[in-house]
């Protein structure tokens, strides 16, 4: 089965340029961007407990089978299932993973273009003095423009794509590598400056809001306001933030080298995933509260709270500058993962060559992101689903194509691949031990699947 040598293939150099590109991937606008805005939109606590349940239950266990399917094939998110099971349906997971890429990407690159936008404004230093409320009118105003964020998302898109033209050892491995330890360090320190904002008193003596409410918020978990919702949108950013479902892993998992030991890279992935999450998450809910902004904000929740706290910090215009560089960076990082499905399939199945794949691919995912960037001016009317443009892509891509996508691959990694193939590759023949193989490989078919069924026939109202 392991047919074709990697050697004629890019690949990863080292061990850590594996996790710094896959952790690149996983880390990006899903942590620091869509985890606040859905930790506040569901309720804070209780979906934290959902989120950190899926992470562990199901998350790791599909990352270590999208790493497994991948290295084995050395191929393709779609190609890969066909080696694995000639002949059969499976491929269409892999399919549809490059069709989620494609959506996930068009919203993407707008958010990721907003970061451009406020990497800009911190450049003229114009969130000077602003106040939370004039931050959420300005990021509003911003939005409501349909030229300006259009053209930095085309820029960023431009930007991805030269990255991924770069190749594997040149482009991606180089860049993930340096920035993603300078991005942990300026969370953790925004973490620090958000918990010791302490009481926020205006000029009559008023409680306006408390800093320590944002850390009760996050970490209080209140299970009245669970709903099937709630669960599904955790079950949804737990796929999102870990880029599973869709094939990014099954891509990236092609390019490691047969030594590296894939359990250790998923465990090492995962972690640093959650983690920065859960700062980004104790960078902001304390001065959401200190500032008494609505912590339901929506997709504008950070990009209205953290230059607020930048503005209490010392040097705070070169923390703003700092931190939105590097958001960029984070953004651009997974975007690569996200085009390089995508590249990977166009070139290699339908044997277009690298370069004109990924401009192909580029513009027609920029053109659907123009759409959804519309969504938020001129096109706010046009529906989908009962959502605009850019709400509906997001939706169908986190909370139905990830889980969908994460169900058939456990389903696969489970019944269709032999066990002694899933555990040889795992272990790298054999060179590891693995103490937990009989708990993963029982997850891996039945309690993910089942899972994950579970949480979708609740959310559609066919049980409860
Ligand atoms: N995990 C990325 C993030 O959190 C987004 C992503 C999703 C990337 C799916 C690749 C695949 O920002």
């Amino acid at each position: 089965m392991r047919s074709t040598s990697p050697s004629s293939r890019d690949s990863f150099t080292s061990k850590f340029g594996v996790i710094a590109a896959a952790a690149g991937s996983a880390v990006g606008l899903g942590n620091i961007w869509k985890f606040p805005y859905e930790v506040g939109q569901n309720g804070g606590g209780a979906f934290l407990v959902f989120y950190f349940f899926f992470i562990i239950t199901i998350g790791l266990p599909i990352m270590i089978s999208e790493f497994v399917i991948g290295r084995r094939t050395n191929a393709n998110a779609v190609r890969a299932f066909k080696k694995l099971s000639p002949g059969r349906p499976w491929y269409f997971t892999g399919v549809m993973g490059v069709a989620a890429a494609f959506m996930i990407l068009s919203f993407y690159g707008v958010v990721a273009g907003w970061t451009l936008e406020y990497i800009y404004q911190a450049l003229v230093n114009s969130f000077k003095g602003m106040s939370p409320a004039e931050l959420s009118e300005g990021f509003n105003v911003f939005l409501s423009n349909p030229v300006r964020p259009i053209i930095w998302q085309v820029l960023f898109m431009i930007l991805t794509a030269i990255v991924v033209i770069g190749g594997i050892k040149n482009g991606i491995e180089k860049l993930t590598k340096v920035l993603m330890p300078v991005l942990l360090l300026i969370i953790i320190i925004m973490g620090v400056r958000s918990l010791t904002l302490g009481t926020n008193i205006d000029a009559s003596g008023e409680i306006i809001g408390r800093s320590v409410d944002g850390l009760k918020f996050l970490f209080q978990p209140d299970f009245s306001k669970v709903d099937t919702d709630v669960i599904l949108d955790a079950l949804g950013q737990a796929f999102f933030s870990l880029s599973l479902g869709m094939g990014t892993i099954i891509t990236y998992g092609s390019y490691i080298r047969k030594d590296n030991n894939l359990n250790r890279t998923a465990v090492q992935v995962a972690f640093l995933d959650t983690l920065i999450a859960l700062l980004a998450g104790i960078a902001i809910f304390p001065a959401v509260f200190y500032f008494n902004v609505a912590p339901t904000e929506g997709p504008g929740l950070v990009f209205t709270v953290l230059p607020s706290i930048f503005q209490k910090m010392v040097g705070g215009y070169f923390w703003t500058l700092a931190f939105f560089l590097l958001l960029a960076v984070a953004a651009l990082t997974s975007s690569i993962s996200l085009l390089e499905v995508a590249v990977a399939y166009f070139a290699e199945e339908l044997k277009i060559n690298r370069v004109k794949a990924t401009i192909i691919t580029t513009i027609m995912i920029t053109s659907l992101g123009v759409l959804c960037s519309l969504s938020n001016n001129v096109l706010s009317q046009v529906q989908l689903f009962g959502r605009d443009i850019f709400a509906s892509m997001e939706y169908l891509s986190s909370n139905v194509m990830l889980p969908l996508g994460g169900f058939l691959i456990a389903l696969f990694t489970g019944w269709a691949i032999k066990r002694s193939d899933f555990y040889a590759e795992l272990s790298n023949e054999g060179t590891y031990k693995l103490k937990m193989f009989n708990a993963l490989y029982f997850i891996i078919r039945f309690i993910a699947p089942f899972a994950i069924g579970l949480v979708f026939l609740y959310s559609v109202g066919l049980l409860g």
